[in-house]
Parts: C-alpha cells; sequence; structure tokens
C-alpha cells in the first residue's frame, strides 16, 4: 500500500492536478471526458482553485497526492438551480497505477465531509452501469441508485447506460 494524503486544492496545485486529470482520461473510458476533448489548462484549472466560490456557485476539488504528486482528484460543485441548490454533485478519477489501495474512498469521505460543512442536503453522481469498482466505492459510502439514464454515454460506437446515486447527507 502507498502512503498517500488527500487535501482540498490550492492553486499551486493546478499544474500536477491538470496532468493527472488529462493522463486518467486517456487511462480509461469510464469517464465523460475523453482525451480528444480534454481541454482544462493550467490557467482555467488555476483560477478555479484560487475561488472555489464565487457569486453562489461552487466547485471545491481535492487532490490525492504521492510523494507531492498528484494522483487522483475529487469534485464537490454546486447546482445552480435554486430549487436544486441543497444538493452538490460530485465525480472522481485517480490515476490506474494506484486503483484498490483506499485513495477513491478517502477521497469521497473528504467530499462527503465538504458538503455536510456546506450544509447540503445531499450528493448525487452519475457512473456508467458497468464500472463495478467506483458503484461498489459509492454504495459502501452510503450512496443508494435511485436512477437509470438509457445509452446516457457513448464510447465510440458502444452506448451506455449511467446509473444514477444519491446520498443524503
Ligand atoms: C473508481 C475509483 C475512483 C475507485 O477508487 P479506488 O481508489 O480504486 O478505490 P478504493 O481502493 O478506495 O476502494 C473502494 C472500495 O470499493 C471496493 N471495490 C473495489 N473494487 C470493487 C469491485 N470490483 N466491486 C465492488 N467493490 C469494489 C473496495 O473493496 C473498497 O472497499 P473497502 O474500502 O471497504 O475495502 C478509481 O478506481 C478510478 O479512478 N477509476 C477510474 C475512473 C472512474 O471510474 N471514476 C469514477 C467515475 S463515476
Amino acid at each position: 500500500m502507498v502512503d498517500f494524503e488527500v487535501r482540498l486544492g490550492v492553486p499551486d496545485d493546478a499544474a500536477g492536478a491538470v496532468d493527472c486529470m488529462r493522463q486518467a482520461c486517456g487511462e480509461t473510458d469510464y469517464l465523460k471526458t475523453s482525451p480528444e476533448n480534454f481541454s482544462l489548462t493550467e490557467e482555467k484549472e488555476r483560477e478555479i482553485l484560487a475561488n472555489p466560490s464565487t457569486e453562489g456557485k461552487y466547485l471545491f476539488l481535492f487532490f490525492a497526492k504521492v510523494d507531492g504528486r498528484i494522483v487522483g482528484s475529487a469534485s464537490l460543485s454546486g447546482n445552480s438551480h435554486p430549487r436544486c441548490g441543497h444538493m452538490g454533485v460530485t465525480g472522481i478519477s485517480i490515476l490506474k497505477d494506484f486503483w484498490g489501495q483506499g485513495m477513491g474512498r478517502a477521497l469521497m469521505l473528504a467530499i462527503l465531509e465538504k458538503g455536510r460543512e456546506l450544509h447540503l442536503h445531499g450528493i448525487h453522481l452519475d457512473v456508467r452501469a458497468d464500472n463495478e469498482r467506483a458503484i461498489g466505492l459509492y454504495r459502501k459510502l452510503g450512496f443508494i441508485e435511485d436512477g437509470r439514464h438509457e445509452d446516457a454515454m457513448r464510447v465510440g460506437a458502444i452506448y451506455h447506460d449511467l446509473i444514477h446515486m444519491t446520498k443524503i447527507l
């Protein structure tokens, strides 16, 4: 098991975070962003990390680091519709070499803690129906499957269903 730490992102994480997210998109097609569509820049990432919460909107990023290198990330963002603002949305990705070592769990626990700190009512996410590892992690942390979007993701010529999961905090 590798030693790692999970921290809320700061502006100086920008370059490492972009490298990690770009690599993660190329290593798995479970993510919604494909390597061809990856457009996040270091400048944009720095801006987000410097101002995670502005004008009622928020995007908090947590990173898992090994020897100072970012190898995983998780996001918590807000819903801009006022009547849905009590729910947050999360997403997570970890570099393949580091799967199965507890980083997903640690990142998601940080997201849940942040959600409680923000007084959110709950957090939801979408996950590809065949992503057993991710669904296993979310179930263990108390997320409940509450919907299925048929053919919502297309990877090449293959359509995949997305499962909607919610955890009430
Ligand atoms: C999905 C992902 C975030 C999980 O993170 P991880 O660090 O590999 O997972 P962890 O090591 O923290 O394992 C979490 C739990 O899931 C369980 N788990 C692992 N593989 C599983 C499987 N195939 N089926 C069911 N449960 C599984 C583990 O037993 C573990 O439970 P435990 O903490 O009680 O032992 C990571 O593998 C990843 O980034 N994958 C690619 C991108 C992705 O799929 N992102 C999610 C998009 S919705």
